[in-house]
This record gives structure tokens, C-alpha cells and sequence, in this order.
């Protein structure tokens, strides 16, 4: 059975609640999913044997891209990743009123393909209340399971 990692960063639980429905639709494609708050990921869970690394951080500042705070975190650490030919996808929560909109997923992203990831689908940006696109985040999950 194919075995995915779902990591998140989450402030105020939207993306903590995304990062669960991503777990069950997933499941339900017959992956066992696993998910992490990223305050307690180590480097041996990106050296375990998932066959795919679902990243999820919801997007603060104002002026410029920050992550969520403990995604920010994680992030500096990322490079001693190895994640050199291992299935990524990314997603966040956000909110179109700011000028970068989800602008966490974009430099996650941008971040795991520097470091040789294959980033197999678009990242997945949400727009408010998770609950509006509760669809949306099930097709996204499909897609990721399709991928493996
Ligand atoms: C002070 C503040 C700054 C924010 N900055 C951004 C931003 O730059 N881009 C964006 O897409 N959303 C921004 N947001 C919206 C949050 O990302 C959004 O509320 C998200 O759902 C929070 O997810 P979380 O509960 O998983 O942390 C901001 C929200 C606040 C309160």
C-alpha cells in the first residue's frame, strides 16, 4: 500500500482542517495517510518510506510573503532535507485580499523543486472558509493519489 506524509503549519486550524480532509480522501484512494503538525516533523520522516510529501502552510504578512510561523521554522531547516526525487504536493490556506495571495504554497513549492523534488501537482490554494471548498480539496487529493 502506498504511503503518504501530510505535514502542516496552521495558526488558526484552517489548515490543519485541510490537511485532514486530504487524509481521508486519500485513504479512501487506498494511500495510508499519515498526517504531522510540522512542529513536530524531524528529518527521518523525509527519509522514511513515503512515496509522497504533502506540504501544507497557510500564508501571513502584509508587505511581503511569510510563512505560518512554524512553517517558517521548518522551512530554514529544509535544505538538509533529501528530497531529491521524492513526490511532493503543496497546499494553504489564504486570503485574496492580500497582495500575495497563498504566497506560502508558491515558495514551498519553488523551495522543494530546488532541492530535486517532483512537485506532481499544482499546489492548491484556498480562499477563505475550507469548508467552501471542501470539493475542490477532495479533486486536489485525487489528483496527488493519481500521481503515485
Ligand atoms: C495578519 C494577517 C495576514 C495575512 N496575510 C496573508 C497573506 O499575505 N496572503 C494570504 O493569502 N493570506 C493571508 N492571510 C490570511 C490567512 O492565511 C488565512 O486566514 C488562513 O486561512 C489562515 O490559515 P491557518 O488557520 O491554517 O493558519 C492573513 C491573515 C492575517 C490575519
Amino acid at each position: 500500500m502506498a504511503k503518504a506524509l501530510i505535514v502542516f503549519g496552521s495558526t488558526t486550524g484552517n489548515t490543519e482542517s485541510v490537511a485532514h480532509v486530504i487524509a481521508k480522501a486519500v485513504a479512501e484512494n487506498k494511500i495510508e495517510a499519515k498526517v504531522k503538525n510540522v512542529t513536530s516533523v524531524s528529518k527521518s520522516d523525509f527519509s522514511a518510506a513515503y512515496d509522497v510529501f504533502i506540504l501544507g502552510s497557510s500564508t501571513w504578512g502584509d508587505d511581503e510573503i511569510e510563512l505560518q510561523e512554524d512553517f517558517a521554522e521548518f522551512y530554514e531547516t529544509m535544505d538538509d532535507l533529501d528530497l531529491d526525487g521524492k513526490k511532493v504536493a503543496v497546499f494553504g490556506c489564504g486570503d485574496k485580499s492580500y497582495e500575495h495571495f497563498c504566497g506560502a504554497v508558491d515558495a514551498i513549492e519553488g523551495k522543494c523543486k530546488s532541492l530535486g523534488a517532483d512537485v506532481v501537482v499544482s499546489g492548491l490554494k484556498i480562499d477563505g472558509d475550507p469548508d467552501d471548498y471542501a470539493d475542490d480539496v477532495i479533486d486536489w487529493a485525487n489528483s496527488v493519489a493519481s500521481s503515485l
